[in-house]
């Protein structure tokens, strides 16, 4: 009898993304339970004292301690691993954890990391902040233009990275030419691919070393619990990644990967309902006088739309816009709102809406928010599973009122 017990590791290469999504990872217990066990332990026995060494010496595969990996949490990695297209990952507590410790576990004293400039606040804070606080140098740059990422490289530069689309104005990076930059110096490309899902852009195959995700968006999608995930290639993890994680214990609870792995059983069908929703709202907004400027990656008028074309497989479930009138439109306009919620959050399965620079990116000077395009009437709306047509007479009606 063939051993199908960890059938959703063996064959999990060769499925399409849905089919990964459902089975991907899947390991059984003795139960042969159809959905995911919960392993919440934090310890596991051993048969002997010789048993208990062997393992720490690396001889006999099993689970040590939940810190460095556990049933539930491998399997979740496992199932990432296969959609990613990456031979190895660490499932983290937040999107926070995997991002700071993508970097910091590979980065030292005298390195150099060129940076996008529109990045999640936390993450430049991390990158401009936390970084240069343990010596390491830093370069911000406007990562739409290919040329900026070739200028900004040093002698010491080890790291290049970037989210894409952006968080909140959804620019475009080009990944395929960050990498080939980096590739030439011998640097790494680190992509956080939160706002593309695992759905719509491929960043590993697009030549990138590295990617992160906050899993607490999309890959959860019902607002539930946090998580993060970084994936790579064996010899990084092995090399960068696996001693960090270890002994500083960013692992992502059991519960939680379980929530997770449930998520990504429903990762396309939402993901597709709340992108065509998203694009229906986005043509909406941009036919209206009361709306200065619409982004949306997939309209033809987004900045970078052949980019968006060339690089991903899918639009965005956010749409990006300005209202006419400013800081107090903007304000009045999130109050009239009845059914879109207001709340820093996204991929959720109810619709939010942000107001960035009093919020999620109040910590960056004005000139910088000015950089990234992101003014006191620009709003981020993170499109949920409600029938768009509810949305759109949402907004139409907090419009009328604003
Ligand atoms: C692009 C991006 N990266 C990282 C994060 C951090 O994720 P978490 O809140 O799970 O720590 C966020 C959160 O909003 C984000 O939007």
């Amino acid at each position: 009898m063939t051993d199908k017990s960890t059938d959703g590791t063996a064959n999990a290469a060769n499925w399409r993304p849905a089919t990964q999504m459902v089975h991907g990872g899947t390991s059984r217990s003795q139960f042969g339970e159809t959905s995911e066990a919960m392993f919440l332990t934090q310890g596991f026995v051993y048969d002997s004292a010789e048993a208990a060494e062997a393992r720490f010496k690396g001889e006999d595969e099993g689970f040590i301690y939940s810190r460095y990996a556990n049933p539930t949490v491998d399997m979740f990695e496992k199932r990432m691993c296969a959609l990613e297209g990456a031979e190895d990952a660490r499932a983290t507590a937040s999107g926070m954890a995997a991002v700071s410790a993508s970097l910091l576990c590979q980065l030292k004293a005298g390195d150099h990391v060129v940076s996008a400039r529109a990045l999640f606040g936390s993450c430049r804070w991390v990158v401009e902040t936390l970084m240069p606080q343990y010596g390491i140098e830093t370069t911000l740059i406007d990562g739409t233009d290919l040329e900026n990422w070739q200028r900004a490289v040093r002698p010491n530069t080890k790291v290049f990275f970037l989210e894409s689309p952006t968080n909140p104005t959804l620019e475009v990076i080009d990944i395929a030419g960050v990498a080939k930059i980096a590739d030439a110096i011998g640097a790494k490309v680190v992509v956080d691919n939160v706002f593309a899902t695992p759905l719509y852009q491929k960043p590993l195959e697009l030549g990138a070393h590295i990617v992160v995700y906050s899993a607490t968006k999309h890959i959860d999608g019902q607002g539930r619990c946090l998580g993060g995930i970084v994936l790579s290639s064996k010899d990084w993890i092995d090399g960068n990644l696996h001693d960090y994680f270890r002994h500083t214990g960013p692992s992502l609870s059991p519960f939680n990967a379980w929530t997770l792995l449930k998520g990504l059983e429903t990762l396309p069908l939402r993901v597709r309902q709340q992108t065509e929703s998203a694009r229906k709202i986005a043509d909406h907004l941009a036919s209206l006088n009361s709306i200065k400027r619409v982004i949306y990656p997939g309209r033809p008028d987004h900045p970078q739309a052949d980019l968006v074309q060339k690089q991903m497989s899918g639009g965005s479930t956010l749409v990006a816009f300005e209202i006419e009138g400013g800081k107090a439109a903007a304000f009045a306009f999130e109050n009239a709102l009845q059914i879109i919620r207001i709340s820093n959050n996204l991929g959720d399965a109810k619709s939010l809406i942000t107001h960035p620079a009093t919020t999620t990116h109040k910590n960056l000077a004005e000139e910088a928010r000015a950089e990234l395009g992101i003014t006191d009437a620009t709003v981020r709306l993170s499109i949920g599973l409600e029938d768009a047509d509810d949305l759109i007479a949402d907004i139409d009606r907090a419009l009328a009122a604003t």
